[in-house]
């Protein structure tokens, strides 16, 4: 046998996907397990591109990367094409991988493959290969507990094959759990019809790799949603999974993080700036943008704005005609920003979120009020969370015409930042998160045992 475990972690080539196994990894790592991050060669340029020359030197873990298959850039922005080329070509990479190692020394082997459920093809490797499999799940244990709902909301008609809802209302799994709207499934992908399908049958099949894994990894605590851990059996909450010392320099960014806005940061008042970031992928319409900017400039607080360089739909942002002018010193703009850092800051007052599932757990976890712009998929489900459930944060809601207009931002601003009782409920719920990770807590504990169960393979 080997003398030191040996666990595969294998992504979903994607920045909310890959960000939170990279921590994982580096904390697994951290309990004496030998670690190889498996990435896509594409995505492995980017990692490394956003790691800092010097702490290049430094790795607790080791990167591999495997070929997609997909040899044209121009090829990425066909979705269904980039899918069905990475189904076809990274089994059988990941399985030479996994041969190579075995071959590499006498003991060497594969203990076990920690996989997101998106890439459920590196899951069912492992199994025909006779290797352990951890389904990592990104998004929050409330979509997983659908999953397993699918089957009979289809017998009962609730909803169709394709996994649109058949009725009106409000559609309820359980008692206790938070209902879903019909129009807010956690597949839900306005005007991406082949997108929202690919979700909705990746959620359905995930049931069956959930089933026949050893441990299935959630990135949540159990106090945090009780209800939805417990309809799902073999559930692990293992989280809030955050960067610690040894990853804070490879937080697994695709693109590279702009550390001026930490010094800016320092420069502001206590509690008083609007963090503002839309994730890695939500685009606005360049109308949607202006109302943004000029929400954020009427509200007359400090904002640290995150601008992609693809945040506007098809073309390049273009601000509101001397709006850089009227807001230097107030307002900061970056293209990308060390968002943990950023949110654990005390100069932060609130943060306006798609409340993509790792924006709203970095957010919970730093006791930081939301302002809500889900977007699509799982994310109206967190803000429903967030606004009803844990009461953390106030939903921005649109207009008529679909847009959220320069007024409400402002009005829900000054709103959020003038209700104690939204910050207190955030605080409450940062101290539960921090209480999970600590020893005698449901997520250190959770950890503790897949660490010793794996170590005893
Ligand atoms: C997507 C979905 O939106 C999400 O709901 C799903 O659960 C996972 O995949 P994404 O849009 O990327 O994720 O959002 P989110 O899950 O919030 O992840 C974004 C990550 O990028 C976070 O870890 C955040 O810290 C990081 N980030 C974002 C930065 O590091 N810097 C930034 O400037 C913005």
């Amino acid at each position: 046998m080997s003398e030191q475990p040996h666990v595969l972690v294998i992504p979903y080539p994607a920045q909310g996907h890959v960000a939170p196994l990279l921590k994982l990894a580096t904390k697994i790592a951290e309990h004496g397990i030998k670690v190889t991050f498996v990435n896509t060669e594409f995505i492995e340029a980017k990692v490394m591109a956003s790691i800092p020359e010097k702490a290049k030197e430094w790795r607790l873990i080791k990167f591999v990367s495997i070929a997609d298959g997909i040899e044209q850039e121009e090829d990425r922005k066909d979705f269904a094409k980039t899918r069905d080329t990475m189904l076809r070509v990274m089994p059988g990479k990941l399985k030479d991988l996994i041969e190579k190692i075995k071959q590499s020394s006498e003991n060497e082997k594969i203990t076990c493959v920690i996989a997101d459920i998106s890439a459920r093809w590196a899951l069912e490797v492992a199994q025909t290969m006779g290797i352990s499999r951890a389904p990592f799940i990104p998004f929050g244990p409330a979509c997983l507990a659908l999953s397993f709902h699918i089957t009979r909301l289809i017998k009962d008609g609730i909803l169709d094959n394709n996994g649109k809802a058949m009725i009106d209302g409000l559609i309820s799994i359980s008692e206790n759990s938070l209902p879903w709207k019909e129009n807010e499934l956690c597949w839900t992908c306005r005007g991406k019809e082949k997108i929202q399908k690919f979700i909705f049958e990746s959620m359905r099949s995930s049931v069956q790799y959930v089933k026949m894994s050893n441990w299935v990894l959630s990135n949540s605590f159990y106090e945090l949603d009780s209800s939805s851990c417990d309809l799902v059996a073999n559930i692990l909450p293992i989280g809030p999974i955050l960067a610690t010392n040894n990853s804070w320099h490879l937080a697994g960014s695709l693109r590279p993080e702009d550390s001026s806005c930490l010094n800016w940061l320092d420069e502001q008042p206590l509690g008083s700036v609007i963090y503002v970031s839309l994730g890695s992928t939500t685009t606005l319409n360049q109308q949607q943008f202006e109302e943004l900017a000029l929400g954020l400039e009427f509200s007359g607080q400090p904002f640290l704005w995150v601008v992609r360089s693809d945040l506007v739909k098809d073309s390049i942002a273009e601000f509101p005609d001397g709006f850089k002018e009227r807001i230097a010193g107030r307002g900061k703009i970056v293209e990308w920003a060390a968002q943990e850092k950023v949110l654990a800051h005390s100069s932060i007052a609130c943060f306006v979120s798609h409340c993509g599932w790792n924006s709203t757990l970095e957010g919970l976890s730093m006791g930081v009020p939301f302002l809500c712009w889900p977007y699509f998929a799982d994310q109206c489900q967190n803000r429903n969370y967030i606004c009803e459930v844990w009461k953390i944060g106030l939903n921005l809601s649109l207009d008529e015409k679909g847009i959220v207009t320069k007024d409400e931002i402002q009005t829900k601003i000054t709103k959020l930042l003038s209700d104690a009782s939204i910050k207190e409920n955030a605080l409450k719920v940062k101290e539960k998160a921090a209480n999970s990770l600590v020893e005698g807590g449901s997520s250190f504990e959770n950890f503790k045992r897949f660490i010793v169960e794996m170590k005893s393979i």
